[in-house]
């Protein structure tokens, strides 16, 4: 009997320590397929990035879809991508995510158009931002972080929005020890 009794205060200790834990959380949208200067790969660059924070963090990791997928090849995405951005679209997603647990949220995409993906606009609109610490991190090829320092800083109200953490995506998704190094400040 005492061997049971000990047994599952063990059980409840460790799903405290877990919880108490499992305070940040990895929120990405990322898009595989065909794309500029990786040519088509089967992990999207920032996932890989996703990952990388998720594992040396030990923090969950929640993966943004879109409802309707973009479409696989490049040329036709950029063209899908821009015309939401014009109109200001907020697509569909397929699921969302209680947030009100984490306090810190590395929050991941890549840069489409100078700015986020649409569809990040549709998850970060139903949340309460306030009080969280935000670590933004993007992949893009050539112009960084674009605006999305300004962006995300407006759209996640009351939130302690970090600088953006800002990778090639081709380092991304072809070199680990250069990721590793460019994500070093979180890891600290
Ligand atoms: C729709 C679309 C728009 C893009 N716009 C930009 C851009 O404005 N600036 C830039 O440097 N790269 C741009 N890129 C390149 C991506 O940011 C880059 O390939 C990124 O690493 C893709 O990450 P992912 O695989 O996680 O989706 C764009 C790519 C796509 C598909």
């Amino acid at each position: 009997m005492f061997k049971i009794i000990l047994a599952s205060l063990a059980v409840m200790m460790m799903s405290f320590v877990s919880s108490a834990e499992a305070k940040s959380i990895v929120i990405v949208y990322s898009r595989a397929d065909e794309n500029y200067n990786v040519g088509t790969i089967t992990t999207g660059n920032t996932m890989k990035l996703a990952q990388i924070i998720a594992e040396k963090t030990a923090s969950d990791l929640f993966e943004v879809k879109p409802a309707k997928e973009y479409p696989a090849d490049y040329d036709s995405c950029i063209d899908v991508a821009k015309k939401e951005q014009n109109a200001n679209a907020r697509p569909a997603i397929l699921e969302d995510k209680d947030i009100s647990g984490y306090d810190t949220i590395y929050f991941g995409y890549p840069i489409w158009w100078g700015d986020i993906p649409m569809p990040l606009y549709t998850f970060v609109e139903a949340h309460d931002w306030t009080g969280k610490t935000v670590i933004p991190f993007c992949t893009h090829e050539g112009s960084g972080a674009g605006r999305t320092d300004r962006t995300l800083r407006a759209a996640m109200k009351g939130a302690n929005v970090k600088t953006v953490i800002a990778v090639r995506g081709t380092t991304a998704q072809n070199d680990r020890a250069g990721s590793e190094k460019a994500l070093a400040p979180l890891f600290r």
